[in-house]
């Protein structure tokens, strides 16, 4: 082992169920055991029908958990997540996935991760037709929204002698996976953070609206990487249909006005304020009372400008470090430089809208500027990778500032 990152008394508990990958995770524990982790196992009865417990409690030098019932001491499943730093659930199984979404506590294991308050990693590992299978995927979904972190299986040769995805991710990615969690568990710790994301809604009706194909989710995974590095976090969140993150404090606001007001009020004064949400510039200068009747006539709908929310933060800016973000479709960093200075922004974000990234896909290309012409290209990757890059950059900046 060559570049080894060591985990000098890391708490980890490592969840095994009854997937045939389950003999890699001898390999696994002993690789952090190495490293100076201290592993708790608990394994799922199905588990036991893989790996014997006494392999993992040969190489963790302590006892192995597989029942709520026969553990030492009474309630062994809240000790146990209590005393860990990363929970990490491999190989999960497809069954294991599907309880987890349902909130189900059957047996120690899932019992344990629901009472988890730290970061719990799961690796999904199973033969590819049920990693597919819509069910499956469905519920990796909403276990994703909910703040589970996952290390996605590879694709590749599978017990079943066929080649797919759904191979169990490397012992290098599971290590890397915890590393990284743990070290940028506390980066944050006693920072209030505050977060604007989403579309706006600005109506000129009581059912109808002028509004923008923002979803939020930058704003939403920023929001759940800040809370992972212990951040106290407020989501200014406007009308979107996707969950914020747990463990974070989240108002809602539908028109531009309210999140000015909601801005003013939550974010002026936090230690960092981020500002995804896409703020329509411009509002009807009328609301009709009731619905509009159709007529054959056309419409014409007066526009008025809006608050610009983010020059208003700017202008009460104090100690608070404050990043934009600009959505462009073109001159992207010459408007968006423009918009640092004029807005007294710490840095900004720009976001090439052009295409098929951005708004409503899961990836984006997000470049970030600051000072006279810094810039640190953040690359095009999944929104929530983003977050880790944008939130690193933040805090290096921050160091130096
Ligand atoms: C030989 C064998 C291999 C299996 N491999 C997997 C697997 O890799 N992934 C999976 O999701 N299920 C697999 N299963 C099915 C699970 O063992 C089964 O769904 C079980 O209920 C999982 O229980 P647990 O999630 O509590 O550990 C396998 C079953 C057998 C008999």
């Amino acid at each position: 082992m060559d570049r080894i990152d060591p985990l000098p008394g890391a708490r980890v508990l490592l969840g095994v169920c009854g997937g045939i990958a389950a003999y890699k995770m001898a390999s696994l524990t002993s690789a952090l055991v190495q490293r100076g982790a201290i592993v708790d196992v608990i394994m799922t009865s199905e588990a036991e029908h893989f790996v014997g417990s006494l392999t993992f409690s040969s190489l963790t030098a302590r006892p192995v958990y597989a029942s709520l019932w026969d553990a030492p001491e009474r309630i062994p499943h809240i000790r146990l997540v209590r005393e860990a730093q990363v929970v990490l659930v491999a190989p999960a199984t497809a069954n294991i996935i599907a309880k987890l979404t349902h909130g189900i506590a059957d047996d120690l294991l899932t019992t344990a991760i629901l009472a988890a308050r730290v970061p719990v990693l799961v690796a999904p590992a199973m033969n590819s037709a049920m990693y597919d299978n819509p069910a499956t995927q469905a519920n990796l979904a909403t276990l994703r929204g909910r703040g589970y972190h996952f290390v996605d299986p590879e694709r590749g040769f599978l017990a079943e002698r066929e080649s797919g995805v759904g191979r169990l991710a490397s012992e290098e990615r599971l290590i890397d996976a915890i590393v990284r969690t743990l070290k940028r568990r506390q980066s944050l710790a006693g920072k209030r953070v505050a977060i604007t994301a989403g579309p706006t809604r600005e109506a000129f009706d009581p059912i109808r609206f002028v509004s923008n194909a923002s979803t939020g989710s930058t704003g939403i995974e920023l929001a759940r990487e800040a809370s992972l590095r212990g951040a106290d976090v407020t989501l200014l969140l406007g009308p979107t249909l996707l969950e914020p993150p747990s463990g974070v404090r989240v108002v809602r606001f539908t028109s531009a006005q309210e999140l000015y007001e909601a801005a003013l009020r939550e974010a002026v004064g936090s230690d960092i304020t981020i500002a995804t949400a896409a703020v329509a510039d411009w509002r009807p200068a009328d609301r009709a009372e009731s619905k509009l009747k159709k007529t054959d006539e056309d419409l014409t709908v007066q526009m008025v400008r809006n608050p610009d929310v983010l020059a208003a933060l700017g202008e009460r800016k104090g100690s608070t470090f404050l990043v934009g973000f600009a959505a462009e479709t073109d001159e992207h960093e010459a408007h968006a430089r423009e918009k640092l200075a004029r807005k007294h922004l710490d840095a900004i974000v720009v976001n090439d809208v052009r295409d098929e990234h951005g708004f409503g896909t899961g990836v984006n290309t997000l470049t970030l500027l600051w000072g006279e012409d810094e810039r640190n290209p953040l690359g095009t990757a999944a929104k929530s990778q983003l977050a880790v890059r944008l939130w690193d950059a933040i805090e290096d900046l921050m160091q130096c500032s």
